[in-house]
């Protein structure tokens, strides 16, 4: 009796409970697209005989693999709950009834359409817009670019719904999607904690879902370094965690570099400087200021010591070697948080400011030294992003510098500033997502618009997008992917759907599609809006 009751409860709950969810809101897509209108009619959509026939001009390798990629998520099912009354979506926990009338056909063959030649690694500005039709007539997706061809098979895994045991529609749509930003990141710390590799891939699969596209790996740091360099090998062997098991090796980077670009997701990698640096000077002696207490030598050491020409020469063939390693035209270069007090604890550093005249001005040593690191960055013909101390020092950085902005109290004022003197930025003040409470915290993320601190259209251009954060204090592989995800796809539909999207009232279901979608991909990401159940979480 008591099974039965139960057994009628669910049923209840998933044939009523859940209809609230789904009334003048199934278009299960995010991030939204920018123009996007779904008919009641569909088409069905058998997976024995769903082709995806590619038009481009030349081959395209990482096209033909995100084909073959998506192949393995249109259909899926396994978590599925049928019922032979009423057809349930599987992702979503609600129920659809199917009118047949309303069936115009079946999708067979699709014609995905690929405008330039291919291109082979990604870019900020690249073009990701596509367009997708499916009607009775016509059943094409248009792209410019392979990234937008890439774009447009995740919004078509999404719109295929699964409706019953081997039973699939999609509804006929008409679609033209770009982003609203051209920089739409996710940032990884692998120095406080080192985050093993599969878990940097399914970050980058998270981020593939919610059509991030670039991936800022805060590689090194104060507590470790990872990174194994062939010139330098000492820093790793000395200043990784564990230099044979908590390390990245040039193969695995690769794969990482790789992976991403196949998923039309740059990598942008950071190598912090001057401050940040503790675990460089392990591995690279001289490299660091030597911190003296009242004349004494100490056994501490502070930032990298701006003083030593040998220490430029150190970071030119450091960097020669990483932008062999990524691709990316951009380097960041860290420039954050430049703790003072050694440098002027130490004699020979106030000698050296003596003799260029800017004795007791610690911020014109610093700007020194980022000077002539960002001319050595120049020289390599590589363009350079930097957190907001740079610019907020007076450094003279270069016209296409992307300037980070990430002090929480005062983003708009300081985006304001660096707009107005024409350098382009991005925002990471609101969206510093190691920082936890209890409840749902994702529409303080989705409520923060990056174009809203009362600039002109010309500033507002200059925002080239932003980036969720997530500082690894308290974050190794165990949690990496289940504390960013999915608070993380909050920004993504803020930096890709058009800026009058929406309140949270209408967002919360595709929310918690899109949240259910990422676990039935096999990603242990958690919960984000309270009680709740996804068909495919881990109870299944
Ligand atoms: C998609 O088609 C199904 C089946 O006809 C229908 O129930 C649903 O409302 C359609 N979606 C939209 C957004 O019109």
């Amino acid at each position: 009796m008591k099974l039965l009751l139960s057994i009628f409860i669910v049923f209840w709950f998933q044939v009523y409970g859940q209809q609230n969810d789904l009334n003048g809101n199934d278009i299960n897509l995010w991030p939204y697209p920018q123009h996007v209108k779904l008919d009641e009619d569909y088409l069905t959509v058998d997976p024995n005989e769903f082709n995806i026939i590619l038009k481009a001009s030349g081959k395209c390798d990482l096209l033909e693999k995100a084909i073959q990629r998506y192949r393995k998520l249109y259909f899926l099912e396994d978590c599925s709950l049928v019922n032979s009354d009423v057809v349930v979506d599987t992702i979503f926990d609600g129920v659809i009834k199917l009118d047949v009338n309303k069936n115009v056909g079946k999708l067979t063959n699709v014609t995905l359409e690929v405008h330039q030649p291919c291109e082979s690694e990604p870019y900020l500005h690249m073009s990701e817009m596509y367009s997708i039709e499916f009607n009775q007539q016509i059943t094409k997706i248009f792209a410019e670019t392979n990234w937008g061809a890439i774009r447009a098979l995740e919004t078509l895994s999404q719109l295929i719904r699964n409706v019953g045991k081997h039973q699939f529609i999609v509804n006929v749509t008409a679609i033209t999607d770009y982003p609203r930003f051209a920089f739409r990141g996710v940032m990884l710390d692998t120095s406080r904690h080192y985050v093993p590799i599969r878990e940097i891939q399914q970050n980058l699969d998270a981020m593939a879902y919610n059509k991030f596209n670039v991936f800022h790996w805060h590689i090194v740091d104060d507590q470790s370094f990872p990174y194994v360099s062939e010139v330098f090998p000492e820093l790793s062997l000395k200043g990784a965690f564990n230099a044979k098991t908590h390390i990245y090796t040039k193969e695995e980077i690769q794969n990482i570099v790789d992976y991403a670009k196949e998923r039309g997701i740059r990598v942008l990698v950071e190598f912090d400087s001057p401050g940040h640096t503790q675990s460089w000077g392990k591995g690279q002696p001289g490299l660091l200021a030597r911190c003296y207490n009242k004349g004494r030598p100490m056994d501490s050491f502070g930032p990298i010591d701006p003083s030593q020409s040998a220490n430029y020469e150190f970071i030119e063939k450091l960097f020669k070697e990483v932008i062999t390693r990524f691709p990316d035209q951009y380097l960041h270069l860290g420039g954050d948080e430049v703790d003072f007090t050694c440098w002027a604890s130490n004699p020979d550093i106030l000698a050296f400011m003596k003799s260029r005249n800017i004795t007791n001005n610690f911020a014109k040593l610093e700007e020194y030294y980022i000077q002539n690191v960002l001319d050595i960055v120049k020289g390599l013909n590589k363009s350079y992003i930097v957190w907001q101390e740079v610019f907020d020092n007076g450094v003279k950085i270069k016209e296409d510098t992307v300037v980070h902005v990430w002090k929480g109290d005062s983003w708009q004022k300081e985006l304001f500033n660096v707009t107005k003197a024409g350098y382009q930025s991005i925002v990471s003040a609101c969206w510093y997502l190691n920082y936890i409470s209890y409840g749902t915290d994702w529409p303080n993320y989705y409520a923060c618009d990056p174009q809203n601190f009362g600039g002109s259209e010309q500033q507002n251009k200059l925002v080239i997008g932003g980036e969720a954060c997530m500082w690894g204090e308290w974050v190794d592989g165990t949690n990496v992917i289940s504390r960013t995800w999915p608070r993380a796809i909050a920004v993504a539909e803020r930096l890709w759907s058009s800026k009058d999207k929406k309140g949270m009232l209408e967002v919360s279901p595709r929310f918690n599609r899109q949240h259910c979608l990422m676990q039935q991909r096999g990603l242990r990401v958690q919960p984000a809006n309270g009680s709740g159940f996804c068909q495919c979480d881990y109870a299944v």
